[in-house]
C-alpha cells in the first residue's frame, strides 16, 4: 500500500485520476481539506478542515476492476464493518448502494469513478472529529465522535482503516458473504422512497443478487441498477 497525503488539494479522487498512469494500484490519497470535494450525483462534498477523514483509493488490477460494480457493495460493507466491529459503533447501516449512517444520520459518503476497463477510484468522505455541521445538508449529518462521545486520533484511525481496507480488497469474497451483511444492515428496507424518473412512492424492498434495489410500486415490483432515492 502506498499512502500521500495532502495538507489541502482540489479533490482526492481527481488527484488520483490525473496521476493514475505513475501511481500502483492500491495507492491510498489523503487530505486534510478539499477545496473542490465531489459527492454523489454531481453534488459536492464539504468538510470541515483536518477533522475528517478524506481519502481516495486507486484500483488498477484488473482482476480487483473485474469484479465491477460488487465493489461498491464490498467497500460500503468494509467500512460499516469497520465501524462496527473495529469501533464498536452502534446502529451502523448502509443506505443503498453506499452511504454509511449512524443511528439514522449520515456519516460516510462513497464515490466510486472512473472506467471499468482500466482504473477506478474510490472516495471516501468519513466523518470523524467534526462537532457542528452548518449549512444544508441533503442528509443529516453525523460523526464518529458525536455518536461516540470522545475525539479520535486521526492518524491512528487512518492508518487502522486503511489496512481494514487494503486486506478486504486484496482478499474479496463472495458476494453472498456481503449480501448477507448488506441484507441486515440495509437502512432503506421498508421505508417508502422516490425513486428519480419513477412516479409515485415506492416501497424499499432489499436488494437482487445484482446488488440493485428492489422497490414496490403499486402491485408491482421496480428494480433500480443505479440511482437517486429519496426518502419519503
Ligand atoms: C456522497 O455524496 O455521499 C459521496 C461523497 C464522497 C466524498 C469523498 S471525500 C474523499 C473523496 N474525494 C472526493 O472529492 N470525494 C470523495
Amino acid at each position: 500500500m502506498t499512502v500521500l497525503s495532502f495538507p489541502e488539494i482540489d479533490s482526492t479522487n481527481l488527484y488520483l485520476k490525473r496521476n493514475r498512469e505513475d501511481l500502483r494500484d492500491l495507492t491510498f490519497a489523503k487530505a486534510e481539506f478539499q477545496s473542490a470535494g465531489r459527492g454523489s450525483h454531481g453534488r459536492g462534498w464539504v468538510a470541515e478542515k483536518g477533522v475528517n477523514l478524506l481519502f481516495s483509493i486507486l484500483i488498477k488490477d484488473p482482476s480487483k476492476l473485474s469484479y465491477g460494480s460488487f465493489l461498491s457493495l464490498v467497500i460500503a460493507t468494509g467500512v460499516a464493518s469497520f465501524l462496527e466491529n473495529e469501533l464498536q459503533i452502534q446502529d451502523v447501516s448502509i443506505k443503498w448502494p453506499n452511504d454509511i449512517y449512524v443511528c439514522g444520520k449520515k456519516i460516510c459518503g462513497i464515490l466510486i469513478e472512473g472506467e471499468l476497463s482500466s482504473y477506478l477510484t474510490i472516495g471516501i468522505g468519513l466523518n470523524v472529529n467534526q462537532k457542528e455541521f452548518v449549512g444544508e445538508y441533503r442528509r443529516t449529518p453525523t460523526s464518529l465522535s458525536i455518536e461516540a462521545g470522545k475525539a479520535f486520533d486521526l492518524e491512528s484511525l487512518s492508518k487502522r482503516l486503511f489496512a481494514h481496507l487494503e486486506k478486504i480488497l486484496g482478499d474479496i469474497g463472495s458476494k453472498a458473504d456481503y449480501l448477507v451483511y448488506f441484507n441486515s444492515h440495509d437502512f432503506l428496507r421498508g421505508r417508502r422512497v422516490y425513486v428519480l424518473g419513477v412516479e409515485g412512492e415506492c416501497v424499499a424492498d432489499g436488494v437482487n443478487d445484482d446488488f440493485a434495489l428492489k422497490c414496490i410500486h403499486g402491485s408491482h415490483e421496480i428494480i433500480v441498477a443505479t440511482g437517486e432515492i429519496s426518502i419519503l
